[in-house]
């Protein structure tokens, strides 16, 4: 069975940490996010088209040496996109390779999707597609769902509704199993999106759209918060205290590490604390630092005792600061952005 994997966005809300890495390549508990998504894939999910914009070079050059085991029995191709081609355009550029059922994931998402379930539910339905879905307090961030939960039939979908209007708790998950008469329903020629323009569509379809709904973690990795929260939960999940990668030096009798990840290379001072934050490879923490729920780039450099408290450090870059800095991102090569 195929996957497509959108991963098509810039990743501009992790700016600077997005600079010189794809958002799926980011490292999360020390691997790519994207190995993060493809380890949970049932097996017979063969075959990924990973839909590319940016920086699809770094995806092949990690595809070609990486061995990690989410690669295992599984072919990637990257299919590129000069332009963005919208959600739904991202697909329909895969339809020459497209011949059977297959699964669309959004690739900014960690989550404890049973996807092979979600496949089968699909498949006894006869539906023309099926969206996973999760219940959320906040939902006018998301596409939601009006629906039936008992038959699971859609009957409309909202993709982020004004808030007081939202038609219930349920959002779309960012996981589809789409039949391929789907690829019918979208243009070609312009940039189109499954949300605004292919659900709302499938929903009066005869066979219409079904919701997966599910239960337990679900988190996107859009912001350096959500990036901090998917450590977080993760470490949580497997009932471990703190990930530290080769080389680093650490020693529990000097430094004070809680809930936090550091990669491999790393240099940590004495006297170091972290608390829920994440330091990249090769970075270098001088003696005495404080980090509280930062991010520290590869490579990156923070100065004997600085205190970062929901700081993102980008690559390469250096911070030393005499006075304590909070809430900033450090290495932004347009400030606008
Ligand atoms: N290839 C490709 N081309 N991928 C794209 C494009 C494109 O033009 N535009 C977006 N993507 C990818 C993004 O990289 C991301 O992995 C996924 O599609 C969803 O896009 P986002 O920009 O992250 O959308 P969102 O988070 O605001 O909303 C989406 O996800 C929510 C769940 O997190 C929607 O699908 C919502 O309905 C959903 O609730
Ligand atoms: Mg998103």
């Amino acid at each position: 069975m195929q996957v497509v994997l959108l991963v098509g966005g810039m990743g501009t809300r992790l700016r600077p940490l997005t600079y010189d890495t794809p958002k799926p390549l980011l490292p999360v508990l020390n691997r790519p996010l994207v190995a993060h998504i493809l380890e949970r894939l049932p097996k017979r999910v063969d075959e990924v088209l990973l839909t590319v914009s940016y920086r699809s070079d770094d995806l092949r050059e990690w595809i070609r040496t990486s061995d990690d085991p989410s690669l295992d029995g599984r072919t990637v191709h990257v299919i590129d996109e000069p332009e963005p081609l919208g959600t739904a355009g991202a697909v329909k550029n895969c339809t020459d390779r497209l011949d059977d059922t297959f699964l669309v994931l959004n690739g900014d998402l960690v989550s404890d999707l049973d996807i092979g379930a979600h496949i089968e539910t699909h498949g006894k339905r006869g539906a023309a597609g099926s969206l996973a879905l999760h219940a959320v307090e906040e939902v006018s961030r998301f596409g939601v769902v009006d629906w039936t939960p008992a038959t699971g039939r859609i009957h409309a979908f909202v993709e982020k509704p004004a808030p007081g209007t939202e038609p219930s708790r349920y959002v779309n998950a960012g996981a589809y199993v789409l039949e391929p008469e789907v690829l019918d329903l979208i243009p070609e020629g312009r940039p189109v999106s499954l949300e605004h323009e292919v659900f709302p569509r499938l929903v009066e379809d005869v066979h219409g759209l079904y919701g997966f709904p599910f239960k337990g973690l679900w988190i996107d990795c859009g912001t350096p918060a959500s990036y901090l929260d998917i450590h977080e939960a993760l470490l949580d999940r497997a009932d471990i205290h703190n990930l530290i990668g080769p080389g680093t030096g650490y020693d529990a009798e000097r430094m004070k590490v809680e809930a936090s990840v550091v990669g491999a290379g790393v240099k940590l001072g004495d006297g170091v604390r972290l608390d829920r934050s994440v330091v990249h490879d090769g970075a270098v923490i001088g003696a005495g630092v404080r980090l509280v729920r930062s991010v520290i780039g590869r490579k990156a450099q923070v100065a004997p005792r600085c205190v970062l408290t929901d700081v993102v450090v980008g690559p390469g870059s250096v911070v030393q600061a005499p006075e304590p800095l909070e809430g900033v991102r450090v290495g932004m090569r347009d400030p606008s952005t």
